[in-house]
């Protein structure tokens, strides 16, 4: 009798040791899922889909965000500007907050997302000539000189050699420009040359008294947004660097009809081959800040030349990016 009741004694422990056992396996794979939930609550993955990013666009930002951006974002309403910036090619990481702040400012004049970087990879959310910035000659043929970036007054270029007269107009020395910017003139003359073309230089290095006296005579005759729009003020000018030549053919120098001949197409085309850049563009105006000059050349070294032309970019942003 015993043994039976004992038996049975033994069934029900067992009984409630299993149920016990399955009630706690349950109870904590139910605290790990909760334990897990609370976890993933925390993350910013979590965060941003709450907001309402989707997934794919949540571990955009994750993957290239750092933190404090990522905060920001989040204590902002969902918006594709963030993701569309991060995508873009020309995107600089510390001017993240300048971006949003240009972008969202409902005064400009903002066309898309690329505008707004190349406006604030070039400086142009800033006036021109407000903020005079010291243009820094270590970057030597590589430095940046415009309506930011400022030469001393007594800067000279070193090396400056003279252009002979049956390269440039006017009287022998009164055009000089860096003695291996010449070298490449000379080669980018001979090749132009195979085409028929006679490449002259006009204008070359220009002391800063020089530059004072063009830009005012701009100025005095045609009042100083027209002077500004086509001459640097003393100071600003590329030919103050000795990397800028203007350029023109023997027989065909008339500034207003330039961008019509055959030689300025071929210029455009070829002058990266001997390390020249076409400086002022066409409707670029707004990020150079000069209306279209189709003779103004600058010198950058033939590497950065071909890829300034290939990537069809303005030098103005194409040094904010790779060069500062
Ligand atoms: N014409 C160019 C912009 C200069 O004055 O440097
Ligand atoms: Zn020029």
């Amino acid at each position: 009798m015993k043994k039976i009741k004992l038996k049975k004694n033994i069934k029900k422990l067992l009984v409630i040791a299993i149920i016990l056992l399955t009630l706690g396996t349950f109870a904590t794979i139910k605290a790990i899922d909760i334990y897990k939930q609370k976890q993933y609550e925390k993350t910013y993955e979590y965060k941003l889909i709450t907001l309402g990013y989707d997934k794919v666009d949540a571990l955009d930002i994750i993957d290239k965000y750092q933190t404090k951006e990522i905060d920001y974002i989040l204590n902002n309403a969902v918006s594709n500007v963030y993701l569309d910036l991060i995508n873009e090619p020309y995107f600089i990481y510390d001017n993240f907050y300048k971006y949003i702040q240009y972008h969202d400012n409902k005064e400009n004049d903002v066309k898309n997302i690329r505008n707004t970087i190349e406006i604030v990879n070039t400086l142009r959310d800033s006036e021109y000539y407000s903020l005079t910035l010291k243009t820094n000659i270590d970057d030597e043929y590589l430095m940046l000189v415009n309506k930011y970036y400022q030469l001393d007054e007594n800067y000279v270029p070193n090396n400056l050699v003279t252009i002979s007269t049956q390269h440039s107009w006017g009287t022998l020395g009164s055009q000089k420009t860096i003695d291996y910017v010449y070298d490449a003139f000379i080669e980018m003359h001979n090749a132009a040359k195979e085409f028929g073309y006679y490449l002259m230089v006009s204008s070359s290095y220009r002391n800063y008294e020089k530059q004072e006296t063009i830009y005012n005579d701009y100025k005095e005759s045609r009042g100083t947004k027209y002077a500004d729009s086509i001459a640097a003020r003393p100071g600003y000018s590329e030919h103050q660097s000795g990397y800028a030549l203007d350029i023109f053919e023997k027989n065909n120098y008339r500034q207003a009809t330039f961008h019509e001949s055959d030689v300025y197409n071929w210029l455009k085309d070829n002058s990266y081959k001997y390390g020249f850049i076409l400086r002022y563009p066409s409707d670029l105006e707004d990020i150079t800040g000069y209306s279209f000059e189709s003779w103004h050349y600058r010198y950058v070294g033939k590497e950065v030349a071909k890829d300034v032309y290939q990537k069809n970019i303005t030098f103005d942003e194409y040094y904010a990016y790779y060069i500062k």
